[in-house]
């Protein structure tokens, strides 16, 4: 039923998408590996809905006869709950498969996650789920004399610049920054009302992969209304090396929000929108309007659902996040281990999309969902993520 409901507004959101003129032709602007992109741009082809069968690479065949039933599984940090909450659902559900899993999260920082992969090696674990702190600094430890028999799953982030890694499960991450385009689009009626509005943008850590997706899909949205000066930027600060948030930081992003709201909003100007691609840095965002801002509050977009801004969006600070649902993400990359072990085709569902520099990367992507005042209680209590104590 939930399911029913959750493909209901991801067709919705879809409609709206085509609605607001963001045909395929636009999406096809994003790029596979975002980092590059002072390089030229990958185009993309559109992924394809009907899961295809990826039959392992070649000379690294998916069960070596004595392969040993132990995963590594490397998070960034335990510190963001949909992180944690990953790392528990696979662990749970691969050790109910009979795995030995090493479960490590580390701190956002590069060098301890180095350090966790190779003692996973060394340790035997001979499936890795990753998701790398820094999409290129993995080339080395994943290259070690036994990467020939390792197999690794690059999990939300992908893995750039090397050939070691092998699948990628993750989100349609440029279709969550159009999603918070259109919702700001949405809000303040952007087509209807005569503006002009003023709009701040921040975007993720630049080291990560994910972030120039975000950044593209939403800017894809509102560039043309920055172009036509309905949206105002105040602090002309809107390329994306301008608007990165290092490591995702709350405090980070509190510092830039203050710092702009001091600089151009102190006489109580308004701020009508605040584009955040992520839970974390919405929350510093939400931070720095508790301070000396004055004017109208904004709307602010996030991505995650963590509970700290699941209240905001209940007490109408944040106004709306995108649920990236773990349990199914967590699952098929549990899925995948098991399809990998036992030998089996792997399921993917698409194929052409994410180049990372050094080969394009059989993927599986999974849905997510806008969540906002109207349907929290919906998505996130009916479906089981929190409780109503969990939110009060
Ligand atoms: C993920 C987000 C997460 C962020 C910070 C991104 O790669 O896609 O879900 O909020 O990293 O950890």
């Amino acid at each position: 039923m939930l399911k029913r409901f959750v493909s209901l507004i991801v067709t919705a959101s879809v409609l709206m998408l085509m609605a607001c003129g963001c045909s395929s032709e636009s999406r096809k602007t994003r790029g596979s590996n975002y980092l590059g992109r002072d390089t030229d741009f990958a185009f993309l082809t559109e992924e394809t809905d009907e899961p295809v069968l990826d039959p392992g690479k070649p000379g690294k065949p998916n069960k070596p006869a004595d392969l040993p039933k132990k995963v590594g599984i490397s998070l960034p940090t335990k510190n963001l709950i949909r992180w944690s909450r990953d790392g528990e659902l696979m662990k749970k559900e691969l050790e109910s498969a009979g795995f030995t899993v090493d479960l490590q999260y580390a701190n956002n920082d590069t060098s301890i996650q180095e350090s966790q992969i190779a003692s996973m090696i060394a340790s035997d674990c001979r499936i890795l789920v990753i998701a790398p702190i820094d999409a290129r600094s993995l080339n080395k430890v994943l290259n070690t004399p036994k990467s020939n028999e390792i197999t690794v799953i690059s999990y939300d982030r992908l893995i750039l610049d090397t050939d070691a890694v092998d699948y990628y499960v993750s989100i349609d991450n440029y279709l969550i920054g159009t999603l918070q385009g259109l919702y700001i689009v949405n809000a303040l009626d952007l087509d209807n009302t005569p503006g002009p509005y003023n709009l701040e943008i921040f975007a993720g850590d630049p080291g990560d992969n994910n972030g120039g997706f975000f950044f593209n899909g939403a800017m894809d949205v509102l560039r043309p209304y920055i172009d036509s000066g309905k949206l105002n930027i105040l602090s002309g600060q809107k390329k994306y090396d301008d608007v990165t948030t290092l490591e995702w930081r709350t405090e980070q992003a509190q510092n830039r929000m203050e710092a702009l709201i001091a600089t151009y909003y102190s006489d109580g100007t308004t701020i009508d929108a605040v584009l955040c691609p992520n839970d974390t840095i919405a929350l510093g965002v939400v931070n720095a309007l508790q301070g000396t801002y004055t004017g109208k509050y904004p709307v602010i977009t996030g991505a995650d659902c963590d509970i700290a801004n699941v209240k905001c969006i209940m007490a109408s600070q944040q106004s709306m996040s995108v649920f990236k649902d773990s349990s199914i993400m967590a699952h098929r990359a549990a899925q995948m281990v098991q399809e990998i072990y036992d030998g089996k085709t792997v399921q993917v569902n698409d194929t052409s999309t994410y180049n990372n520099g050094a080969k394009t990367v059989p993927a599986f992507l999974v849905d997510s969902v806008v969540v906002d005042i109207n349907n929290y209680e919906t998505i996130l209590i009916g479906g089981g993520i929190y409780t109503y104590n969990d939110l009060s």
